[in-house]
């Protein structure tokens, strides 16, 4: 097993990542002198696969274990089945002795870390992501939430878990779409913050593909340790942790206009990313060479690059919505060649996006 230290003084915890991990999660907890009831939050699809394994490691260390199971979807990732894991935490009477376990994706991460932060003013709690977006970026970094009706997570708590468990082997049950959305994220990791991440990837694209488990370990500990650098220098966003959210401007209205019905967010952050490195490109941040490796690279991959038809007035009412209110103008990330960034405020949206290809 491979360990990254995210860095962040009385609140720095280790993520493990390796083949096989799962049974080990009790011992883990152990080890960070988790104490008292563990209550594993997860969902249908997750527990049916992964949650006896999960279950047994935490009794075998001697926890006392209460499952809460949410439904699947990021539809619940709102404040009824908050409210719901809530009142199963305190009809276990679990106390403030007590951790909780995020069994599953980013959805279950993102409430169940919420849960945590909030229930009795704050639990410990344990993160074992089993999507690869969910490894390589939610589980990472602390934040942590719910959705609002006017909007994706709006509610929220900056909130480290105490540690984090990626068991690869769960990658293999992940259905393709989510695998590919969870590699766009990995890839993002690439293209901004490392060029040695990106020709790894771009060199392993038929191991990525099958699920080579030597080539995941590599490519899911890089990104872990990259997020743990850029979290550790910015934990609450105040500028740089930004960068993780290249191609996230156009994924977002795209999602918006798409009313989240078309794309999985990292399919539409995908189209993001490769429509932001033309931009960049155009803008003299990055060669056309280097424009030409990372479309290459991504349709390799597999990922679907071409935006969708709405109206340039269309995309630029998204991203002004999407925009925080007070700021002068919208944020973009752009690569800088391969593996760096700039962040630019940019005022004249509209001549920007004029340039973007249908
Ligand atoms: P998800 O949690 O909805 O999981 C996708 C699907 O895969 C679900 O149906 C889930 O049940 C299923 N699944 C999970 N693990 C599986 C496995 N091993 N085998 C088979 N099926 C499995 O989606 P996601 O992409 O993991 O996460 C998306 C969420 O993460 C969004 O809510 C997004 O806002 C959030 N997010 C948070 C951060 C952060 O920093 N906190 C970062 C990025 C995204
Ligand atoms: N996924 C973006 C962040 O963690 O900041």
């Amino acid at each position: 097993m491979e360990k990254v230290r995210v860095g962040l003084d009385e609140r720095s915890y280790d993520i493990h990542i390796g083949v096989g991990t799962l049974s080990s999660l009790g011992e883990l907890c152990r080890g960070v002198a988790l104490k008292g009831q563990a209550a594993i939050i997860t969902n249908p699809t997750v527990g049916e696969l992964y949650l006896q394994v999960v279950q047994d490691s935490l009794e075998r260390a001697g926890y006392r274990v209460k499952v809460i199971s949410i439904p699947d979807g990021e539809e619940y990732k709102c404040s009824a089945t908050l409210e719901d894991i809530y009142t199963g935490l305190l009809s276990a009477g679990l106390h403030r002795g007590a951790f909780i376990v995020a069994l599953g994706g980013g959805v279950v991460g993102d409430i169940a870390g919420y849960a945590a932060a909030t229930f009795l003013r704050g639990i410990p709690f344990v993160q074992v992501p089993t999507t690869l977006l969910a490894q390589v970026d939610s589980s990472v970094g602390g934040k942590t939430g719910i959705n609002h009706p006017m909007g994706k997570n709006l509610i929220g708590a900056f909130y480290q878990p105490r540690l984090v468990l990626i068991d690869l082997l769960t990658l293999d049950t992940l259905p393709e779409r989510e695998y590919l959305c969870g590699l766009a994220e990995a890839l993002k990791y690439g293209i901004v913050l490392e060029r040695e991440l990106f020709d790894y990837i771009a060199a392993s694209t038929a191991a990525i593909k099958s699920l080579d488990k030597g080539v995941l370990q590599h490519v899911v500990s890089a990104c872990c340790r990259i997020k743990a650098s850029v979290v550790e220098r910015d934990e609450r966003e105040g500028g740089l942790r930004a960068v993780l959210n290249y191609g996230h401007t156009i994924g977002h209205a795209v999602e918006t206009l798409t009313e989240y019905r078309t794309y999985k967010h990292g399919e539409a952050v995908a189209i993001g990313m490769a429509q932001v490195a033309m931009l960049a490109t155009l803008l003299g941040h990055a060669s056309q060479e280097d424009l030409q490796r990372i479309t290459a690279l991504m349709v390799e991959l597999g990922f679907q690059m071409q935006l969708p038809d709405f109206p340039l007035d269309a995309y630029l009412e998204a991203i002004a919505h999407d925009k925080k209110k007070g700021d002068a103008g919208v944020n973009f990330i752009f690569n800088r060649g391969i593996g760096e960034f700039v962040i630019e405020s940019v005022t004249d949206v509209r001549t920007l996006l004029q340039q973007l290809q249908h």
